[in-house]
């Protein structure tokens, strides 16, 4: 049986907290699709179009991933790719709440899959995405939180 994992998510935009992870899924799993959500109740900084093609940009060296964007629950686009789990990445205590709630309503919703939990390389542990996107209007220097491709199409966005 292929293991596939579903790494969900909103990617706006990636950094190099997500990358380390989906590089270390990619060693435990046959196939690791990293998947972004069209939430069109939130409005992003960058479209959905954009953010599947930044993924796939950094993601491109990294083997046994591929890049998918999907709507509606999670559980069900886990089923959809015949995958069994979602994986998620833990920074600090402050993320276990949210987290555990999610992982245990998606367990009531679909019990035949589970979610891993990554704790993030230390280095990163600090790097969210809305305070990238906070550093960068304000001018700030955010080459060590994101790949300098990403860090180009930011500040692209605040120019
Ligand atoms: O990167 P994020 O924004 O923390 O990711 C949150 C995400 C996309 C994993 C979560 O909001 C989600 O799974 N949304 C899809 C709708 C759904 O399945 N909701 C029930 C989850 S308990």
């Amino acid at each position: 049986m292929e293991h596939i994992a579903v790494y969900p998510g909103s990617f706006d935009p990636i950094t190099y907290g997500h990358l380390d992870i989906i590089r270390r899924a990619s060693s435990l799993f046959d196939k690791v699709i990293i998947a972004v959500l069209i939430n069109e109740s939130k409005t992003p900084l960058f479209s959905i179009d954009e953010r599947v093609k930044m993924l796939e940009e950094v993601v491109k060296d990294i083997p046994n991933t591929e890049v998918m964007a999907f709507k509606g629950l999670t559980v069900d686009f886990v089923k959809s790719v015949g995958a069994q789990v979602m994986v998620r990445g833990l920074r600090a205590v402050s993320d276990f709440e949210y987290e555990l709630q999610m992982s245990h309503t998606n367990k009531t919703l679909a019990p035949e899959l589970d979610t891993v939990f990554f704790t993030t390389n230390l280095e990163y542990g600090y790097v969210s995405s809305s305070l990238i996107k906070e550093i960068a209007k304000l001018g700030g220097d955010i080459s060590k939180m994101v790949p300098p491709y990403i860090e180009e199409k930011v500040k692209e966005k605040f120019k």
